[in-house]
């Protein structure tokens, strides 16, 4: 897709493809429609960012909230988006044995506890050894290191989403 198609799409059109660029807050591709014509498939990716950037603490949290927990509840249930189900499928998250499932459950809510919200991390970019792993590392860390760090996934996230959606490699996003 260019970015004649992108600058062309109506509203309704544009939230529907881009809706979930961001996990379950099609209000920031709404957001991003009113900021075009962008001047190329970079500077709509910009625009995603620039809309979390600028978003006070508790938004920023807000979007955070809106992450399922990986390997949890929402992948037994099936309830995933088709994103999401994807990235962790592509993790191996899907096909855990009952023993990392259930150690991933722990240290998933010892992260909400401390931080109060869910562990984000670009499950594409990882794989199913490396998640607790990294998992057990950043609950460590200092709460606005970590605001930052979760923020800088969704942004990864959101790149790999984006470059899927217009059909480009990432690199060349
Ligand atoms: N990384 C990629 N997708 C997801 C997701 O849906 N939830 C979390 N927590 N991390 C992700």
């Amino acid at each position: 897709m260019d970015i004649e198609k992108v600058n062309s799409m109506d509203f309704g059109e544009f939230v529907d493809v881009f809706g979930n660029v961001v996990e379950r807050c099609p209000l920031i591709a709404a957001a991003v429609w009113s900021q075009r014509p962008f001047s190329d498939l970079q500077d709509l990716k910009q625009h995603f960012y620039a809309f979390i950037d600028a978003l006070p603490q508790s938004g920023q949290e807000g979007i955070l909230r809106c992450h399922p927990d990986l390997a949890g509840r929402e992948l037994q249930l099936g309830t995933l988006t088709a994103e999401s189900q994807r990235e962790q499928s592509g993790a191996g998250l899907t096909s855990l044995g009952a023993d990392e499932r259930l150690r991933l459950a722990e240290l998933n809510a010892q992260y909400r506890a401390r931080f109060g919200f869910p562990f984000v991390l670009a499950a594409r970019l990882s794989d199913r050894a490396a998640v607790p792993r990294e998992l057990a590392r950043r609950l460590h860390c200092p709460r606005a290191q970590e605001l930052r760090t979760a923020l800088g996934e969704v942004k990864k996230i959101a790149r790999l989403r984006l470059a899927d959606l217009l059909g480009i490699d990432p690199a060349r996003l």
